[in-house]
């Protein structure tokens, strides 16, 4: 069983907010969940984009590059990528052409959960288990 290692003091992040650190080699967030904290793996389980980019709404994670999003309790996808749709609209047609094959090269991607580590507060500090 691995030890928990200090990761941040509790102050360091707000309620709502998050931080990305690297622990022994391993890219993590931690999130403050209105005052509960979760850590997670760094890299976006769609396109590995740094998920401490994205917004924290709750214990839902919103990836900040196409919008997959995941729990931060328990790691699941719980929607993939959103399409570009520029809908009505007007781009130039190099840039609408760029994001038709963005959503083409995207159809073929699966979103994978993404790892949750255990966690814990003591006396004013956030420790983590790898
Ligand atoms: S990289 Fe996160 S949704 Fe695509």
């Amino acid at each position: 069983m691995s030890k928990f290692v200090e990761a941040i003091k509790s102050i360091e992040i707000a309620p709502g907010g998050m931080k990305a650190i690297e622990v022994q080699g391993h890219e993590i967030v931690i999130c403050n969940a209105n005052g509960k904290f979760y850590a997670i793996q760094r890299r976006c389980g769609h396109m590995n984009a740094p998920l401490d980019k994205g917004t924290l709404d709750g214990e839902i994670l919103t990836c900040a590059m196409h919008c997959a999003q995941f729990s931060i309790n328990s790691g699941e996808a719980l929607s993939g990528p959103v399409p570009s749709n520029p809908g009505e609209e007007t781009l130039p047609p190099g840039m609408m052409r760029y994001l038709q094959n963005v959503d083409k090269l995207m159809e073929g991607v699966h979103t994978h959960s993404i790892r949750t580590y255990p966690i814990k507060v003591e006396g004013g500090s956030v420790m983590i288990a790898l």
